[in-house]
């Protein structure tokens, strides 16, 4: 098939890559035959890519179905992500400066605490759908880790506060209580700081005179790690005596804890974790709506496959969630519940990312 050269920001989502993207070492950063999504064209512009060669055929299609679209639809979409990169980067600029703050001074800077989950819950309103997209290639090392684990926690609350049809104040508040559920470990004794209860102790201890602080924060704080079965701590609690704000910040903590390991982001495995292991740990209400919109949203993503080939999730099988069916760079459909020793080793934009900061 012939292939046509074109500016990336004439692409439109379904056009196909002709010929290998390559960044300026020469690493392959999208493989022929690379679908193009919405997100494909972000992380294009985010590589500074200024030209690919796409499928002539499928280019034809493309712009015929792309009269059907919003005739903006794909600038709004790359101002949408640029637009949330900076807003990204301004909310982990302050919370470091807020935190910072904490462990120098023991003292609680509310309003500026406000004004940060303000900022993630307008982000969140902004951005809208795609905004799960942008986290799962986002986590990049802007900040320390207690930070940025705590504003990717706030986002992921955020996100399943909506999908529970919360009000609005609901939310905010949920962002906060998510924003400050580890606030503990910025104050944590060295000698103390491998002892799981401790951060939570910690964390009521330094919240719970603040009067401007709405109660649900400080249950949140002090209950994010309790259990619907009661196996969690501090207190063992169980069910509905655990607050509604600390099971959603459970979920949104034990997501994010093992779905980025710092550089790279594998958020399968956890999915299949949180809907198997963890069914009577988790409030089930709370993970399975989150479940589906993270499945919805890692659909067509590229994944990096344990035997080194390239290929991107179409599929998702109900039963294992961390073997879903992969179409690799070759057009090979691969149904990993079933293919023996191949396994998702990473979401391929992660590392994309990653190379490209
Ligand atoms: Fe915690
Ligand atoms: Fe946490």
């Amino acid at each position: 098939m012939s292939t046509k050269m074109l500016a990336v920001k004439d692409l439109v989502p379904g056009m196909v890559i002709g010929e290998p993207v390559l960044s300026a070492s020469g690493k392959v950063l999208l493989g022929k035959d690379v679908v193009i999504a919405p997100r494909t064209i972000s992380l294009l512009l985010l590589w500074n890519v200024c030209h690919v060669f796409v499928n002539d055929e499928a280019e034809i299609s493309s712009a015929e179905s792309q009269q059907e679209q919003p005739a903006a639809g794909q600038s709004i979409l790359s101002n949408e992500f640029s637009n949330f990169f900076k807003e990204y980067d301004g909310l982990i600029t302050t919370a470091v400066q807020s935190f910072d703050f904490i462990r120098n001074t023991n003292n609680i800077p509310v309003q500026e605490l406000k004004d940060t989950s303000f900022g993630i819950y307008s982000t969140v309103l902004s951005t809208g759908p795609a905004i799960m997209d942008y986290l799962l290639v986002s986590d990049y090392n802007l900040a320390d880790k207690v930070t940025r684990h705590s504003v990717m926690v706030a986002f992921i609350s955020s996100i399943i506060g909506r999908k529970l049809k919360f009000s609005d104040d609901q939310i905010k508040v949920l962002i906060l209580a998510g924003l400050l559920h580890d606030i503990g470990k910025l104050v944590i004794a060295k000698d103390s700081e491998h002892e799981p209860k401790a951060h939570v102790i910690h964390g009521g201890k330094l919240l719970q005179h603040v009067s401007s602080l709405p109660q649900e924060v400080l249950l949140g704080v002090l209950q994010h790690h309790e259990l619907m079965d009661g196996s969690g701590f501090p207190l063992g609690s169980k069910g509905d005596k655990i607050h509604l704000f600390a099971r959603i910040i459970a979920v949104a903590d034990i997501f994010h804890q093992h779905a980025y390991d710092g550089e790279h982001s594998n958020p399968f495995p956890v999915l299949e974790h949180m809907a198997k292991t963890l069914f009577d740990k988790l409030d089930q209400g709370v993970c399975q709506p989150f479940i589906r919109h993270v499945r919805d949203c890692l659909t067509n993503s590229p994944v990096l496959l344990s035997d080194g080939r390239t290929g991107q999730v179409i599929f998702f099988n109900q039963n294992r969630l961390d073997q879903p069916i992969v179409k690799t760079h070759t057009g090979t459909i691969l149904d990993l519940s079933t293919t023996k020793n191949i396994s998702i080793k990473r979401l391929l934009s992660q590392e994309y990312l990653a190379n490209a900061n």
